[in-house]
């Protein structure tokens, strides 16, 4: 049984722009984001309040916000690592923020430079503060599959961390592979466990890393546990700069090409999308890797 519709989680702006080198001009990126709204996209993740020095792509936060106020009806959420970071997105008036926490020892500290726990003890004033201030608050919790350091990450492990994540007060969680070797069948297992240990299905997102071409295949496993909320990056950019191994999201016009073929609405416009996709793999000065893309932009 599938869904009748699907909600996209466009991570473009950050997640596909947090990796690249050279820095990409803060007006080509606000208007991305708005290229990304005008095709359809309600929920566009705009940028992250880090540490400048850690993710210099995204040390513009401060300018970007701003250069999107018009866009009322979209959703822009914003990653918060810590009571630093919500000060500043609190400042811009955003209304959504991520935390994000890893199911691994290992990319906690390369990614937070905290244990487990230690970075699930920050985030906890940051979702308690949040809330009180009616802010959505979404929880990433990275290598969910495998681990570049520590290999196949046992299910357990990631219910454990999940859990936490839901009793601080996240909305939503994401399930991130983010080194993209998930396979479905691994996908289908978490989920099932997620189910036992009593994870309301409706409050799980999943984010799949394309570097194993799995992606598409995990999503649609994902659907069939009844999963309807699902991370992308138009034109499929991205990776996450503490985790060597990790490339691209999911292209976003690949997803959309599934979706639509199945008869499952996600409201988007998918020439336009394209159209976005190559507009920016002009800036970013290489071609999409989205098959999606290619094939209908002749890139
Ligand atoms: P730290 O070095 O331990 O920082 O980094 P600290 O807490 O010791 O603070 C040191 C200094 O940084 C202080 O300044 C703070 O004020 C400042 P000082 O007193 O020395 O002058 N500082 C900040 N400044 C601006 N904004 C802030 C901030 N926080 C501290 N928010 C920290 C810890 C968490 C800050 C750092 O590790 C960090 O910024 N990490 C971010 C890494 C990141 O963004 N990774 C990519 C996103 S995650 C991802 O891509 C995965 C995902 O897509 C899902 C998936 O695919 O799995 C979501
Ligand atoms: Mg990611």
């Amino acid at each position: 049984q599938l869904p009748p519709r699907v909600r996209i989680h466009e991570v473009g702006a950050r997640d596909g722009l947090q990796n690249e080198q050279s820095v990409v001009p803060t007006e080509v990126k606000a208007e991305f984001i708005h290229r990304l709204a005008d095709a359809g996209l309600t929920t566009v993740e705009a940028t992250s309040f880090v540490h400048p020095k850690w993710v210099p792509q995204l040390a513009d936060a401060e300018r970007l916000f701003p250069l999107l106020g018009d866009l009322q009806d979209v959703r822009l959420p914003v990653l918060v690592p810590n009571e630093r970071g919500l000060e500043r997105a609190l400042a811009l008036g955003a209304h959504r923020v991520a935390v994000f926490a890893s199911a691994t020892e290992s990319f906690a500290k390369a990614n937070l430079n905290r244990t487990v726990d230690e970075a699930l003890a920050m985030f906890d004033p940051v979702v308690t503060r949040a809330r009180e201030q009616r802010m959505h608050v979404r929880g990433y919790l990275s290598m969910c599959f495998g681990d570049p350091w520590e290999g196949p990450v046992p299910v357990e492990q990631v219910v454990h961390v999940c859990r936490a994540l839901l009793d601080m007060g996240c909305d939503e969680l994401s399930l991130g592979d983010t080194i993209g070797v998930a396979t479905p069948g691994h996908v289908a297992a978490l989920l099932t466990a997620l189910n036992e240990a009593e994870v309301p299905t409706d409050r799980i997102g999943v984010h799949f890393h394309d570097t194993y071409g799995q992606a598409l295949a995990n999503t649609l496993a994902a659907l069939r546990h009844g999963v309807t909320t699902v991370d992308a990056s138009a034109g499929g950019l991205g990776g996450c700069p503490y985790a060597k191994s990790a490339t691209g999201n999911l292209a976003t016009e690949d997803l959309v090409w599934m979706l639509h073929g199945l008869g499952i609405d996600t409201g988007v416009d998918l020439g336009r999308l394209c159209a976005t996709s190559a507009w920016m793999a002009g800036h970013l000065g290489r071609p999409s890797p989205s098959r999606t893309v290619r094939a209908l932009t002749h890139q």
